[in-house]
């Protein structure tokens, strides 16, 4: 039997993965804001699986093995100076073996789910979306990081689908908006090795 903690962290996720051991993490799931750099060299240093990132199209962090697309909600504003743009790109590295297939109608590569409306943050990402890239990139006894968590739906798509995870947040209202959706417990994850099944056991974080 083999345990791990689900966790959300207040820090700059680069301070945090600097102390990571290599190959930690079984899948990285993720959206930076639009314009920051990422350093891919210590995302794929700290995860052995599957790194998917949201970026917008004309800023692509890496590239990756498969291209996914969220096609968002139309709006009004931002028409200023260029046109609008509506599509996001979900960038895909594929590392190890990890690849459910689901039904077909899941597997298009092109996604237009929609956010309940009003959002939590500005950058929100619909949890549906999230909960079918949980499923078809990771395994039920994965530990998935999100380095960018912003209101955690990373995390509540893990809670739902019996993963655990670990999140990063710098901006301490987003942090504290994340533990209200998570829950200032933590939930530890017994996997029994014989039929790999997860059992659940909460446990208090306390301070994090
Ligand atoms: C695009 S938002 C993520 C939104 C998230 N996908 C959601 O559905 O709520 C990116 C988040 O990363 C956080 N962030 C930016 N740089 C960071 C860093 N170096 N370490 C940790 N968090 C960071 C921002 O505060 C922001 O909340």
């Amino acid at each position: 039997m083999s345990t791990i903690n689900s966790k959300i962290l207040n820090a700059n996720c680069w301070d945090v993965l600097e102390e990571t051991p290599d190959g930690f993490y079984d899948a990285i799931i993720t959206d930076p804001e639009y314009d920051c750099n990422i350093n891919v060299n210590e995302l794929c240093r700290v995860c052995k699986g599957n790194i998917i990132v949201f970026c917008k199209p004309e800023n692509q962090f890496f590239k990756p093995d498969e291209y996914l697309f969220w096609v968002k909600a139309q709006s009004t504003k931002n028409y200023i100076n260029n046109c609008g743009r509506f599509v996001e790109m979900i960038l895909v590295l594929r590392k190890g073996k990890i690849f459910n297939r689901l039904h077909w109608s899941q597997m298009i590569g092109v996604y237009d789910d929609k956010l309940i409306y009003p959002p939590e943050h500005p950058w929100q990402k619909p949890l549906s979306l999230i909960e079918r890239l949980v499923r078809i990139y990771t395994n039920p006894d994965s530990c998935v990081l999100d380095p960018f968590f912003g209101s955690g739906q990373v995390g509540i798509a893990c809670k739902n689908l019996g993963r655990c995870y670990v999140g990063i947040e710098q901006d301490k209202e987003y942090f504290e908006l994340a533990q209200r959706n998570l829950g200032k417990t933590c939930v530890t994850y017994y996997w029994c090795e014989e039929c790999g099944l997860p059992e659940e056991e909460k446990c208090n974080l306390g301070d994090t």
